[in-house]
């Protein structure tokens, strides 16, 4: 009995002991004057995240609640708060000016035990700033020049399996190509390429080792509970030391890079892409091989679900544009022809157009759909009697921003000329927000454009993309993921039969 009454009274301690704190959590903004919604004791303010709404739907509508209130308000994803920014002249002095407060993600990692998650796009502080100085140099526009002709070499080969697609007898015109995996073959056969050295051949063999344990690194299904838990409760995680990655592709990584260095070493191997560049960063003694794995691995991370992601919604927005579309082809091949048919560095510099339908993708699609920042000390927000505390998480939400009819009127509207350099200049810099902004933006943004650019380019030149009677007008986007995808099983990506064929190359 006594035994039972103990138990009982723990029991009732332990529900009330849950119910103070998260009482006293989910009471921070309302005791700090700062807006917000009530929160849900379970879900915060995101109850209908992945039920009816993805996490950007929600963002969109509480931006649009909010704006022209205040500059920030306050917002519970789950149990975590997060300070969301309204005032775009506060993101820029957040990513710029008081960039020194900002330098974090605040992003989970254990360098000890999981040395392939210590990559740039999850370092903090001080590690970061040393490591994106050393990379710095390898991002330069010579070097990424340098990687043009592998780009299109993988361009070409997805033209190839396109053309072998569309002759095959079981195509149907009814249905089209569901063309999402295809892109994504070919963003891990440049990236693979590019970053490792290697021939994926992923377009060729969907089905191959190395498109496998890509999946698996990009999806944390595999290792969802601690990829959750690191991210509600990352100093408990640190703790527990638990890793993000699973065993599998931490030793996938660490094998291939070891072994195609050693190669590279022994037979004297020299070859025009960033696993050399990183090599010679080791040579110098400024990084280990666990950290050239980390930052090759991070171009995987962060380029490839970005890349195809941008390709894939483009094409999509051109099957439904056709003049949009017939535009950019007459584009492509002025150039090419004044560029005596090649596609080269140069020519692609040229295509401008296309440039701007790069822009509007990813205004409109935004792969990534906010970007966090941690500060390093209280922030006294200018012109405000707010402080965002030390260790608080910001949010700049992109994705809203992107939608707001006051930057980007008839926000659904795809339209390229909203990025022609008059119509840019009009705008606050920080009304497009695609690749981030100040000193932490994205270290891969011209490699990125260059892999959606050249993968276009030959597209249009050898395909026209129009929409069949399994495309999803409007389309759905998943639910479960933060970065923009489409909606899982949908069969939505297509082009049919009355195009170019691939002998026109
Ligand atoms: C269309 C393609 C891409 C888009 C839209 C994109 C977008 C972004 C965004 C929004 C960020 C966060 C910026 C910020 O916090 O201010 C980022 C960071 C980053 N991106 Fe990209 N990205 C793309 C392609 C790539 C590629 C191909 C690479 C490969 C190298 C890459 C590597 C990175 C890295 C390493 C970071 C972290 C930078 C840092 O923390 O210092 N990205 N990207």
């Amino acid at each position: 009995m006594a035994l039972l009454e103990i138990l009982v009274c723990f029991i009732c301690g332990s529900i009330l002991l849950i119910y103070w704190i998260l009482s006293k959590q989910f009471s921070y903004f309302r005791e700090r004057g700062i807006l917000h919604d009530k929160p849900n004791f379970i879900f915060g303010n995101i109850k209908e995240y992945k039920r009816t709404k993805n996490i950007y739907q929600i963002l969109q509508e509480y931006y649009a609640k909010y704006k022209g209130t205040e500059k920030i308000f306050g917002f519970f994803l789950y149990f975590q708060k997060v300070v969301v920014i309204l005032d775009l002249d506060l993101i820029k002095d957040i990513c710029v000016k008081d960039f020194g407060n900002f330098t974090s993600r605040g992003n989970y990692y254990n360098k000890k035990d999981d040395p392939v998650a210590a990559h740039l796009f999850n370092l903090d502080g001080v590690d970061w700033r040393k490591m994106r100085t050393k990379l710095t140099p390898t991002f330069s526009s010579g070097k990424i020049k340098s990687t043009f002709p592998t780009i299109v070499d993988v361009a070409n080969t997805l033209v190839e399996v396109l053309g072998d697609m569309q002759n095959s007898p079981l195509y149907d015109t009814d249905v089209g190509i569901e063309i999402e995996d295809l892109i994504s073959h070919y963003t891990t056969d440049v990236i693979g390429s590019v970053a490792f050295g290697l021939d994926c051949g992923t377009l060729k063999d969907p089905n191959s080792t190395f498109s496998d344990i890509i999946k698996k690194a990009l999806n944390f299904r595999h290792n969802m509970i601690t990829v959750l838990l690191a991210y509600i409760f990352p100093k408990v995680a640190r703790k527990l030391r638990l890793k993000t990655l699973t065993g599998e592709v931490s030793k996938f990584f660490l094998n291939l890079v070891r072994q195609t260095v050693t190669f590279r070493e022994q037979t004297g191997t020299q070859r025009n892409d960033f696993l050399n560049l990183l090599m010679e960063l080791r040579k110098s003694g400024d990084l280990t091989m666990e950290e050239i794995t980390a930052q090759a691995y991070v171009f995987f991370v962060a380029g490839h679900d970005t890349g195809s992601s941008t390709l894939t919604f483009c094409l999509y927005e051109l099957a439904l544009n056709q003049d949009i579309q017939n535009k950019a082809r007459s584009e492509i091949n002025e150039v090419l022809s004044a560029h005596k048919g090649v596609l080269t560095y140069e020519a692609m510099a040229d295509m401008k157009y296309l440039l701007q339908i790069m822009y509007e993708t990813t205004r409109k699609h935004a792969p990534t759909v906010f970007i966090a920042r941690q500060t390093a000390e209280d922030y006294f927000v200018p012109n405000t009697d707010y402080v965002i505390e030390k260790g608080m998480t910001v949010l700049l939400p992109v994705d809203a921003i992107h939608h707001d009819p006051d930057l980007y009127p008839n926000p659904k509207l795809f339209d390229p000329e909203r990025f022609t350099a008059a119509e840019i200049q009009k705008r606050h810099p920080m009304a497009y927000l695609a690749f981030g902004r100040g000193p932490r933006n994205c270290i891969g943004s011209r490699f990125g454009k260059m892999i959606v650019l050249a993968g276009l380019c030959l597209l249009l030149k050898n395909f026209k993309f129009s929409a069949t009677k399994k495309t999803q007008i409007p389309i759905n986007f998943s639910m479960f993921t933060l970065l923009r995808a489409s909606e899982e099983g949908v069969n939505s990506w297509i082009f049919n039969k009355e195009s170019h064929t691939a002998k026109n190359r």
